[in-house]
């Protein structure tokens, strides 16, 4: 079976800046695969690519492939008509994915009836069965009420409704949980953890905070300078990490304690090359005495 995302030497560029450079990555079905990096490092870029929603100015060379299908060249239909159906999306605000003013069970029949032949009594008990599977309370008497009565954490869950609508393979959560607290952020992750579990979707989830690396991802990538640099099995990566970048991070973060911490800001100075020159000269030393 084809992978449910394959990047092919994935490039994105923004005039002359590559924000993303040489991205290869194949997903394997029904993990939660964490890209994690500093500000900058092209993550969102990467997600957006892969779900069709970079801006005109973007160039993109290689490939994307959902599910075996190439997404890089589809026409704007063929890319709405993927979003929700195969992929869909979850941001780090989730007030921008949500119509303040419209209530908060009609946006996700909406998403519903925007991909399924089903009628509004029929996608309104889906909605609110789907309210329930995210743990909101009382949803049958919640599916009205428009988002800002409910909290940050709500809102978030209502999201991660509303793009599971119609059961998508893939999910892809930029940032989910980096505008809640520390308690309702492990919720939401472990809210997500367990609804791959119930549906087998594989999850794309980005983060600059190896804590949340360490809660939920099967596997992790360290995305630097638009590079995918180092690729493993979360325990072994923070056991083991084979690039100067990822230990420096994990330098900064120790394994032990990694819930709640998050990833320095590398001094633009401390280039990939100048960290691994300087691991090569402390060993050297080491080795004369
Ligand atoms: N629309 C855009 N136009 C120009 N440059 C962009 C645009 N979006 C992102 N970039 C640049 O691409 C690089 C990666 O950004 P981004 O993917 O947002 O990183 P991250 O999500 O890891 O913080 C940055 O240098 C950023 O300035
Ligand atoms: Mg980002």
């Amino acid at each position: 079976m084809s992978a449910p995302l394959s990047l092919g030497n994935l490039g994105v560029r923004f005039g002359a800046a590559a924000a993303v450079d040489g991205v290869s990555l194949d997903l394997v079905r029904g993990e939660i695969f964490g890209i994690v990096g500093e500000s900058g490092s092209g993550k969102s870029t990467l997600a957006n690519a892969a779900m069709g929603l970079l801006p005109a100015a973007a160039t993109v060379s290689g490939s994307i492939s959902i599910n075996g299908r190439e997404v890089v060249g589809l026409g704007d239909d063929a890319l709405r008509q993927m979003r929700g159906n195969e992929a869909a999306m979850i941001f780090q605000d989730p007030s921008a994915s949500l119509d303040p003013t419209w209530p908060v069970g009609d946006q996700i029949a909406e998403t519903i009836r925007a991909h399924r032949p089903v009628g509004a009594r029929e996608a309104k008990a889906r909605a609110i069965a789907l309210m329930a599977e995210v743990g909101i309370p009382e949803p049958a008497a919640r599916y009205n009420d428009v988002p800002h009565h409910f909290s940050g954490g709500q809102r978030q869950r209502i999201v991660i409704a509303a793009a599971l609508a119609n059961n998508p393979q893939l999910l892809i959560a930029d940032e989910p949980t980096t505008a809640l607290d520390v308690t309702i952020q492990a919720q939401v992750l472990q809210l997500i953890d367990r609804l791959r579990r119930d549906h087998g979707t594989t999850v794309l989830l980005i983060t600059h905070d190896l804590g949340v690396v360490s809660m939920v991802c099967d596997r992790v990538g360290v995305m630097y300078g638009g590079k995918l640099l180092e690729i493993g099995e979360t325990q072994d990566l923070i056991a083991r990490p084979t690039h100067a970048y990822t230990r420096a991070l994990l330098a900064a973060n120790p394994a032990s304690s990694p819930r709640g911490t998050r990833l320095p800001v590398i001094p633009a100075e401390w280039s990939v090359e100048s960290l691994e020159a300087a691991e090569l000269s402390a060993r050297t030393e080491a080795a004369h005495g």
